[in-house]
C-alpha cells in the first residue's frame, strides 16, 4: 500500500508547516509566506534500527590544508584560502550582478589546474553560456550541462570534483511534486545536493536568487543548509561588486572580497581602499574618510554629507549605506551638543562606493561629514576620523586602532581624529593620532 499522500503549507521564510493555508506564518509571525505543498510520509522502516560503526577521529581522511585555489584571488580569500572538497556553497545576489559570471570564471579556472568541473545550467541556453564563456576567455574546457531535473544532474556529476549549479530555483526532483523553486523543492534539492557533496567528496556550488527583502528565496533553512553562504552585492551602474561570507564551516564571516565588472568578466580589486577614495573630491565640503574593518581587513571609505536648505513642510532625511536611525540620533546628538540644528535643512547621507557602514566607528566621520556641509568648510583632505559618538556628543574608542590607522597611512592620510583613549601607546608611522574627548572640541580644532 503506497503512503497516504497530504497536502500542507509551508512558509517560506522560516519552513514551519501548517495544517492550513493562512495570511500569516505562525513560525515566524511572515506574512503572505505560505506555499502549498505535497507531503507522503516516509514509509515505516520494517527491520528495527541497528547500532553503527563509530570512527576514530585520527582515522578520517582529509585535513584542512586540502582546498582548491581558483586563482581569483578574492574569491578564494573570501572562501578562506579556496573551495574546500565535499562542501556546498550557496552564492545569492540580485539578477545581474555578475553571479553566472563569477561561477563560470571559477570553474574555468579549476578546469585549467586540472579538475573535473561540471557547469550545470538550468537558467540560460547552452548558446548564451557559450557567448559568456567566450567573453571570459578561461571557460572554453567547462563542461556544460543543461538540465534541471536533479536526479539526472547527480547521475551526470558522479565523477565531477566541482558541480555547479545554476540555479537551485530551477532545479527540481521528480519525488516531489510542485514546480521548481517552490519551498519543497529548493529544500529538498538542497538536502540532496549536499548529501552528494559529502558522500563524493564533490565541491558543490549553488547559485540561489535574492528576494526583495534582500534574503536568499526559498526557505530560511536553505542557509542553514550549506556550509558556507556567499552574498554578490553592487549597484547594477557601477562596475564594481563585493562578494561577502555571511556563514562560513571553513573560514571566518563577514570577509569581503572586491571585484570590478569588466567586458572581460570579473577583475580583483586588490585594494579596496583605493577604490572607494578613488574618485574622492577631498576640496569638496561634507566628504569625511572612515576606516572600517571588514571581516578581517580595514577598508577605507569616504562618506559624504550634504545639508541643504529645505523647501516647505518637514525637511528630508535620506541615507544610503547608513541607519536612518542612526542617523536621525547623530543629527539630534549635533543639534544638542554642538548647537548644529538641522531643523530646516534637508540632510543626505551617502556611504561612497555601495558599501554599508554598520560599525560604530563611523560615526564620527558622518558627523564630521555633516558639520563640513553645514559651515561649507572642506575638512582637511588627509584626515581620518574613527570613533562611535555617544548621546552625550562624547567621543568613544573603538576596536583594533593600529590596524585601521596603518591602512590609512598606506591611503596616504597623515592625521586620524579619534578618542582620546584610543590613542595607541605606541604610534603607528606616518600618521598621527589626535585624541578629541567631544564632538564639541573636535569641531573647535577643524572649524576655527
Ligand atoms: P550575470 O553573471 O549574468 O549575472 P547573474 O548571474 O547574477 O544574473 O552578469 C550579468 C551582467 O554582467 C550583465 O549585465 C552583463 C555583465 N557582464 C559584463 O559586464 N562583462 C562580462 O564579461 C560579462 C560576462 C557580463
Ligand atoms: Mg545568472
Amino acid at each position: 500500500m503506497s503512503p497516504k499522500v497530504r497536502t500542507v503549507y509551508r512558509c517560506t521564510e522560516c519552513g514551519a508547516e501548517h495544517a492550513r493555508w493562512g495570511g500569516r506564518c505562525d513560525g515566524c509571525g511572515e506574512w503572505n509566506t505560505l506555499g502549498e505543498e505535497i507531503s507522503t510520509p516516509a514509509a515505516k522502516p520494517t527491520i528495527p534500527p541497528r547500532g553503527a560503526v563509530t570512527l576514530r577521529l585520527a582515522d578520517i581522511a582529509g585535513s584542512e590544508s586540502e582546498r582548491w585555489r581558483t586563482g581569483i584571488a578574492e574569491f578564494d580569500f573570501v572562501l578562506g584560502g579556496g573551495i574546500v572538497p565535499g562542501s556546498m556553497v550557496l552564492v545569492g545576489g540580485e539578477p545581474g550582478i555578475g553571479k553566472s559570471t563569477l561561477l563560470l570564471q571559477v570553474a574555468g579556472r579549476l578546469r585549467a589546474a586540472g579538475h573535473a568541473v561540471l557547469y550545470v545550467s538550468g537558467e540560460e541556453s547552452p548558446l548564451q553560456v557559450k557567448l559568456r564563456a567566450d567573453r571570459l576567455g578561461d571557460a572554453g574546457d567547462v563542461a556544460l550541462l543543461s538540465e534541471t531535473n536533479l536526479e539526472t544532474v547527480l547521475a551526470t556529476a558522479t565523477s565531477a570534483e566541482l558541480l555547479v549549479i545554476d540555479s537551485i530555483q530551477t532545479v527540481f526532483t521528480a519525488d516531489l511534486e510542485g514546480a521548481p523553486g517552490n519551498v519543497g523543492q529548493v529544500r529538498e534539492c538542497a538536502a540532496r545536493l549536499m548529501r552528494f557533496a559529502k558522500e563524493t567528496g564533490t565541491a558543490v556550488i549553488v547559485v540561489g536568487h535574492v528576494t526583495k527583502g534582500g534574503g536568499i528565496a526559498g526557505p530560511k533553512t536553505l542557509e542553514h543548509i550549506v556550509d558556507t553562504v556567499l552574498y554578490f552585492e553592487g549597484e547594477q551602474t557601477l562596475d564594481h561588486r563585493v562578494l561577502r561570507a555571511t556563514k562560513n564551516r571553513f573560514g571566518s564571516v563577514d570577509e569581503i572580497g572586491v571585484f570590478r565588472m569588466t567586458q572581460a568578466g570579473l577583475m580583483t580589486v586588490p585594494n579596496p581602499s583605493e577604490l572607494f577614495l578613488g574618485d574622492r573630491l577631498s576640496t569638496a565640503s561634507g566628504s569625511a574618510v572612515t576606516a572600517l574593518i571588514e571581516g578581517t581587513r580595514p577598508v577605507l571609505l569616504e562618506i559624504q554629507a550634504l545639508a541643504a536648505k529645505a523647501g516647505f513642510g518637514t525637511p528630508q532625511r535620506v541615507a544610503t549605506g547608513y541607519d536612518g536611525r542612526r542617523l536621525a540620533l547623530l543629527l539630534a546628538v549635533l543639534d544638542k551638543r554642538a548647537g548644529l540644528s538641522f531643523a530646516t535643512l534637508d540632510v543626505f547621507v551617502n556611504v561612497v562606493g555601495g558599501l554599508r557602514v554598520a560599525e560604530p566607528a563611523g560615526d564620527l566621520a558622518i558627523v564630521a561629514a555633516l558639520a563640513s556641509s553645514v559651515y561649507d568648510r572642506p575638512l582637511p583632505p588627509d584626515a581620518l576620523f574613527i570613533g562611535e559618538v555617544g548621546l552625550g556628543g562624547e567621543v568613544r574608542p573603538i576596536s583594533q586602532v593600529e590596524r585601521r590607522l596603518a591602512e590609512a597611512a598606506k591611503m596616504g592620510m597623515r592625521r586620524a581624529f579619534l578618542a582620546e583613549r584610543a590613542v595607541p601607546s605606541r604610534s603607528v608611522p606616518g600618521i598621527s593620532a589626535v585624541g578629541v574627548p567631544s564632538i564639541e572640541a573636535l569641531f573647535a580644532r577643524l572649524f576655527q
